[in-house]
């Protein structure tokens, strides 16, 4: 099996939760006899560009009426949709940054969203996400505690990931948030970690039975 595991926290990699709760999840799974090989997407150090005029022309151009200029243009992002669609599952480990997912994750899923590569779109206006079938993961994690008071109606980041990943035909993805990870007492910052740390060995108890 082959999991791409993708980081996005700009902390150092020693001082990252979320990097920490990432590589744990993996090592519970081989803890569970699970056999995989990892690609590794460092979002800090491979950082997708934004999209320009030029891309958003080269995409949308069916594939036989592409200039090599086009093509060209749209090498990189080919090639990191192989990477997706060639990984069975992906691990996802992000922070909440001001509400939402970095910035590094928003064009990682700008370079990835691509007619006829990873959906289809029919003449009707209809559309098919093309990877169907693919366990994936989020791990996040937050400063505060967004599961009830006064910041539960602000998060902006599980939405963004549903509805892209939906789009691309990932409809039940999992979810493991660590918080408060942060704006609290040292207390709740540590059960939060232990709260994590549970579910994230009983989704390597689940995906050893199910891959
Ligand atoms: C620039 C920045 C913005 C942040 N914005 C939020 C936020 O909007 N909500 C929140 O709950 N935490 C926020 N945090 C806190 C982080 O999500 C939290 O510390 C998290 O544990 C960091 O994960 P990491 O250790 O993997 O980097 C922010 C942190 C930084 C550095």
């Amino acid at each position: 099996m082959k999991i791409m595991h993708i980081d996005a926290s700009a902390k150092k990699p020693e001082q990252s939760n979320s990097r920490m709760l990432g590589k744990f999840f993996l090592e519970q799974l081989k803890e569970q006899g699970v056999n995989f090989q990892i690609d590794y997407l460092d979002l800090t150090k491979d950082i997708q560009p934004h999209l320009t005029p030029e891309f958003v022309v080269a995409t949308y151009k069916p594939e036989n009426e592409r200039t090599p200029e086009m093509k060209a243009v749209l090498t990189d992002s080919d090639a990191m949709c192989q990477r997706v669609i060639s990984a069975d599952t992906l691990v996802c480990a992000m922070p909440m940054y001001n509400w939402t997912i970095p910035s590094t994750f928003k064009t990682f899923i700008d370079t990835i969203i691509r007619t006829g590569v990873t959906y289809d779109l029919f003449p009707d206006g209809t559309t098919k996400g093309k990877l169907a079938g693919k366990k994936v993961l989020f791990i996040t994690t937050r400063g505060a505690d967004l599961r009830s008071g006064a910041f539960q109606h602000m998060d902006a980041m599980t939405p963004v990931l549903k509805a892209a990943f939906s789009f691309l035909g990932i409809d039940n993805p999992q979810f493991v948030d660590a918080q408060p990870l942060q704006f609290s007492d040292p207390e709740s910052r540590l059960a939060a970690l232990a709260r994590a740390r549970e579910e994230l060995t009983t989704i390597a108890k689940q995906w050893a039975t199910t891959i």
